[in-house]
């Protein structure tokens, strides 16, 4: 059987199952390894990849996956349904004991997610939303925030992890976006941010130099909130390209007359 439902409960599985296992070993002394100066990589990122990678094998052969941590193979039509997969989004805070990290998974058609399962262990807070079906946090309704300009607005970004050499960039625009927002945060985890859009509790987010596993499942619960997404530039929002600006679309434009001075040159899709 393999249609949106049983798609959606098994991204629901997945990603409980995943907050199983973060915190099982939340909090212990873990090895970390460095993927570079700043980017790492723990064991339980590679236990929860493995995890989800059997379970999407096992329930659909014919699907193939896109995730952070292990070898991916190649897509074989632009139709061949794809799993995007973090299954640690937020690894710095959890290797620090932060406990603001969860796991995200969709599942893309056409390079379109179709459903998406978000969950955040410690608040146990699980965000889904399917195409055309609206986007609910644990099984209540959600929808974006209404605040109507950026002077009122409580907004999120994150840095990547080639932050060293772009910091004049990104500070140039996080400095341009903090003069005139209410307030701004920068929780690690791109995933939640984009889920705490959905729910309102923030009205912006943008980021640079993400990559899929860390936008797609986000980036539908957040459609499916009534919110808006774009580029930095105001153009189409690609969960391929590298970046998103995703607002409850109110003050979505207000937002890109900033961004669209600061984009950084480039994609670095997968
Ligand atoms: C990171 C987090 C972080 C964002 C980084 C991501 P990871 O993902 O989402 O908030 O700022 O750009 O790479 O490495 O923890 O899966
Ligand atoms: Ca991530
Ligand atoms: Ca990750």
């Amino acid at each position: 059987m393999s249609n949106p439902s049983s798609w959606l409960a098994t991204a629901i599985e997945i990603v409980q199952l995943a907050g199983a296992i973060q915190l099982r070993h939340f909090g212990q002394e873990l090895e970390v390894n460095k993927k570079g100066a700043i980017d790492l990589v723990t064991k339980v990122d590679i236990e929860v990849e493995r995890m989800g990678r059997a379970l999407i094998a096992e329930r659909f052969p014919d699907h193939c996956v896109l995730a952070e941590e292990l070898e991916n193979e190649t897509i074989e039509t632009s139709n061949q349904p794809r799993w995007v997969f973090d299954p640690l989004d937020g690894t710095v805070n959890y290797a620090h004991g932060v406990p603001i990290f969860c796991s995200c998974l969709a599942l893309e058609i056409d390079g379109r997610p179709e459903v998406a399962a978000v969950f955040d262990p410690t608040r146990q807070e699980l965000f889904t939303a399917e195409r055309g079906g609206g986007a609910s946090l644990n099984g209540e309704p959600v929808r974006v925030s209404d605040s109507s300009c950026v002077l009122d607005a409580l907004l999120c970004t994150g840095f990547p992890y080639d932050i060293h050499d772009t910091v004049n960039q990104m500070m140039g625009l996080f400095g341009a976006i903090v003069g005139r927002a209410r307030a701004v945060r920068r929780l690690g985890s791109a995933a939640l941010d984009l889920c705490y859009v959905a729910s309102g509790r923030f009205d912006g987010f943008w980021e640079q130099r993400l990559k899929p596993w860390d936008m797609s499942a986000g980036s539908l619960v957040v459609e499916e909130a009534g919110g808006c997404l774009s580029r930095l530039d105001g153009t189409l929002f690609d969960t391929h390209g590298d970046q998103i600006v995703a607002t409850n679309g109110r003050i979505h434009d207000e937002l890109i007359a900033v961004t669209k001075c600061y984009c950084l040159p480039g994609d670095l899709s997968d």
